[in-house]
């Protein structure tokens, strides 16, 4: 049993039809663009139309990976995000029907801001290796809203992130010995009066940074320089650029390695950040899935990465926790991944003006007790919100026969 290999052994991504591009934002905004692409290191931004939510978005992403198979192995269904429609009702229910998944199932959702997609990763792994013939599907599913013209608005976007855990995956494999954080703070976070988030900006950045460096500190002190082990690091990315100031941040502070020895394994990794970076970078923050994203990322745009290498991947979630945690990848991981099925799929999203943006952003669905039709604007294969009657949401699937979008 110990040493059973456990981890993802399926992993997809599902953006939303809609982007804009951040040149056009900030002139909009009246902001010089160089500070959102170089400064922020954003050239998207995924915008969800009013069709699609983190249910519909779930159950896409979750659907690309799916198979019959699947559907009877999975023990749970775990949704993490911080976008819940519900206090009550978990999203993953829906998804167990949606998705056609066995009813003999533990169907829940969690919340801890951008953190919450590792716990239930994390979850999955332990329950595997206890049940190693069965399987668990995580889906992370958020999108990320501070509001027109704020200054969190060119880190917003949209998008979900399905895995499938099982023993002997075919993606990586993850260690049981990991390195979690935690602290009570105000850097981020949204009452459930506010359909936007409230940030500190500068001090949840510092704070990322200060979680990230303890995290990676308890790693140290439990494995000693087995740091050099890793051949990169994903970190999670509300930006592009945050993975940057952590790595700067980890050479400045104090650990127990020291700084020349921090300042050569920094410069190895940063080689892996355009390819770790690149979906991102178009994308914006799915907050829940964005460590995740930054994976597929990685495992789809670096051409250097080899089975047997190992990764160590830093979730982040302000209020504020972290884990660090390692994974080792699985012989023909880059079979497994299907980037050109991913590339495309990113690729037939369609550009939309600024004041459209603006006006989905503004599009409220408040409380509905008779029938709302949601307008169709999705126009793609999969999932979508058709309508919301008694408060209660029904989803429709369209089959255009176009899977690889
Ligand atoms: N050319 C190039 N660079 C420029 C520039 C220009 N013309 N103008 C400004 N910049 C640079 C700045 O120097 C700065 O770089 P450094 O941070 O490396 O110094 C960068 O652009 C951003 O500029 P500001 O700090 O002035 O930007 P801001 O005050 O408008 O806010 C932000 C930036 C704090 C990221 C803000 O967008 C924000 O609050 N975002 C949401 C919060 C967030 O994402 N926090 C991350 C940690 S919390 C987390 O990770 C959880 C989560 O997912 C939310």
């Amino acid at each position: 049993m110990t040493n059973l290999s456990v981890g993802i052994d399926k992993l997809s991504m599902y953006v939303p039809r809609y982007y804009i591009d951040m040149v056009e934002l900030a002139k909009a905004r009246d902001v010089d663009p160089d500070k959102y692409t170089i400064g922020i290191g954003q050239d998207a931004m995924a915008v969800p139309p009013v069709d699609q939510d983190v249910i519909s978005m779930g159950a896409n992403a979750a659907s690309r990976i799916l198979d019959d198979e699947d559907r009877d192995l999975i023990d749970q269904v775990i949704f993490a995000t911080e976008s819940s429609m519900d206090f009550s009702k978990a999203a993953s229910t829906y998804l167990v029907d949606l998705l056609r998944i066995n009813r003999n199932v533990r169907a829940y959702e969690l919340k801890q801001a951008c953190y919450s997609g590792t716990i239930g990763l994390l979850i999955a792994c332990d329950y595997v290796r206890l049940h190693p013939d069965r399987k668990v599907l995580v889906v992370t599913s958020d999108i990320a809203r501070y509001g027109l013209a704020t200054s969190g608005e060119p880190t917003q976007g949209a998008g979900a992130m399905a895995m499938i855990v099982s023993a002997n995956p075919r993606i990586m494999s993850i260690d049981p010995d990991t390195y979690p954080y935690a602290e009570n703070a105000y850097d981020f976070w949204r009452p459930f009066y506010s359909d936007t988030a409230f940030v500190q900006g500068k001090y949840s950045t510092d704070l990322y940074i200060d979680v990230f460096v303890k995290t990676l500190k308890a790693f140290e002190q439990a494995q000693g320089d087995a740091l050099e082990d890793l051949k990169a690091l994903v970190l999670h990315l509300p930006f592009t650029k945050m993975a940057k100031k952590a790595l700067a941040g980890y050479v400045d502070q104090d650990t127990l390695l020291e700084s020349e020895q921090k300042a050569r394994l920094v410069e190895g990794w940063l080689e892996y950040l355009p390819a770790e970076t690149e979906f991102s970078r178009q994308i914006g923050n799915i907050y829940t899935g964005s460590l995740y994203l930054g994976l597929l990322s990685l495992l789809v745009h670096s051409d250097q990465l080899q089975a047997g290498d190992r990764l160590g991947l830093f979730s982040y979630g302000s209020g504020a926790t972290g884990e660090f945690f390692t994974a080792t990848l699985a012989e023909d991981f880059d079979h497994r991944i299907e980037a050109a099925i991913q590339l495309n799929h990113l690729a037939s999203r369609e550009k939309i003006s600024i004041p459209d943006y603006e006006e989905i952003f503004n599009f409220e669905i408040a409380s509905y007790e008779d029938k709302l039709d949601i307008p169709q604007s999705s126009q793609e294969h999969g999932y979508y919100l058709d309508y919301i009657e008694n408060h209660q949401r029904f989803y429709n699937y369209e089959d255009t026969g176009d899977l690889l979008r």
